[in-house]
């Protein structure tokens, strides 16, 4: 028997504190006041380049982020410290992605009326996991009170999306009747804040899913219509940090290869036009067309790249709210991005109607979702 998936509720859990631009900008000038200061006799000799400032001006125009939010922002925009400090945890405590995830999907079975009890699984799909095992998902499992098995997952960006069709395809081949997909992003914590480059990038979030057999929906629902993944190798969004380190004769200590790494402009260029021509080909063998599409919820890094995927999936440009953008106030969340765009942005949406949710990044990865409103 075939059942039919279907997004149920979704829910957001926001870090309580936000750091601006403006105080993003001081705290990194400081902080090349204090390298350039150090290191002036390299500078003078010509051994060493002198760091350069950053710019609210062009932090806006390159990425269209005005703020983000983070778990700890005291370390960060400390120019001597300049990355969040995190009281470490015992093995007796919840972890903090644990206790991100858990605001997550209270919200998202709160708006399909469903406690913990009635889920099946719990799919953890983030950018990074803050241990190897055990498994954040099945914490989070035993955290809620979930009956069944939990997991993790990494596809980067891609995280959700790819999460989501995993639950999706469990709950239609009925070896599941509900699954909450939940995505604690502490993006804060592989971030260099250093690297003037990309120090604007990211914030914290976590976001949460529900899935479930449509015909147990007690609410309005999306249903999952059609999903569809696609992964291409690159070395142009990497992380180097992985269990292998120590073993490394170099050390750890301070190499920029452990934290978030980008060919910004690359990137732009090569995962554009994959994410269009899969969007184009999904749409296509979905039977759906532009003037189907009532709305995108699209990865939120970059405010350009938005705006270039919608008008190419579009045809046209974006009408206001066509295509919500909410990077504005949270930066690049990851793989939570397209959740957060779609959690807030879809409640207006009537029977029948029809939106897609599509992430993309590291791997390269893109996945996509398509929905359609009942109710
Ligand atoms: N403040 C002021 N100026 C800065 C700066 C900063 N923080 N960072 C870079 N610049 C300068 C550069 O020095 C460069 O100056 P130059 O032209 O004189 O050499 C200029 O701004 C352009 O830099 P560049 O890095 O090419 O900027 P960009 O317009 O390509 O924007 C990104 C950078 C990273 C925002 C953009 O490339 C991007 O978003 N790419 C995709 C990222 C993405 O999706 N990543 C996925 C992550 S999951």
């Amino acid at each position: 028997m075939n059942y039919i998936p279907a997004i149920t509720g979704t829910g957001v859990f926001t870090p309580k504190e936000i750091i601006t631009n403006a105080e993003l900008v001081v705290a990194f000038n400081a902080y090349v006041d204090l390298y350039n200061a150090e290191h002036a006799a390299e500078i003078a000799a010509g051994t060493l380049d002198a760091k350069a400032y950053s710019s609210e001006d062009f932090i806006v125009k390159a990425s269209g982020i005005e703020q983000r939010f983070v778990m700890d922002k005291t370390g960060i925009l400390d120019p001597k410290v300049m990355h969040p400090l995190f009281r470490q945890r015992s093995d007796d405590e919840p972890s903090l992605m644990a206790e991100m995830a858990l605001e997550a999907c209270h919200a998202a079975l709160a708006q399909a009326g469903r406690q913990a009890s009635d889920v099946g699984a719990v799919i953890c799909a983030a950018s990074n996991l803050e241990r190897a095992y055990p498994a954040v998902a099945i914490e989070i499992q035993q955290l809620l009170g979930v009956q069944g098995f939990a997991f993790d997952m990494n596809v980067a960006c891609s995280s959700a999306t790819f999460g989501i069709q995993a639950a999706a395809d469990m709950i239609r081949s009925g070896s599941i009747k509900s699954a909450l997909v939940v995505n604690p992003e502490i993006c804060s914590a592989h971030l260099e804040w250093r690297d003037r480059d990309c120090h604007f990038i990211f914030g914290d979030v976590a976001t949460a899913t529900l899935i479930e057999r449509a015909e147990d929906a007690k609410g309005p629902y999306f249903e999952i219509t059609s999903t569809r993944c696609a992964t291409e190798f690159s070395n142009n969004i990497r992380n180097n940090n992985g269990f292998l380190r120590r073993s490394r004769p170099d050390g750890v200590a301070d190499r920029r290869d452990m934290q978030f790494m980008q060919n910004g402009r690359k990137v732009f260029k090569e995962v554009l036009p994959m994410v269009a021509e899969h969007i184009a080909g999904h749409m296509a063998d979905s039977g759906v067309s532009a003037s189907d599409l009532k709305r995108l919820w699209l990865h939120q890094a970059n405010k350009s790249m938005n705006d270039f995927i919608g008008r190419k999936v579009l045809g046209r440009d974006p009408a206001p709210g066509e295509q919500p953008n909410i990077l504005q106030d949270y930066a690049n969340t990851s793989s939570a991005g397209s959740i957060i765009a779609f959690s807030k942005n879809s409640a207006d949406m009537v029977d029948g109607d029809v939106g897609l949710i599509c992430s993309f990044g590291a791997g390269y990865s893109v996945g996509s979702v398509l929905v359609r409103r009942h109710g």
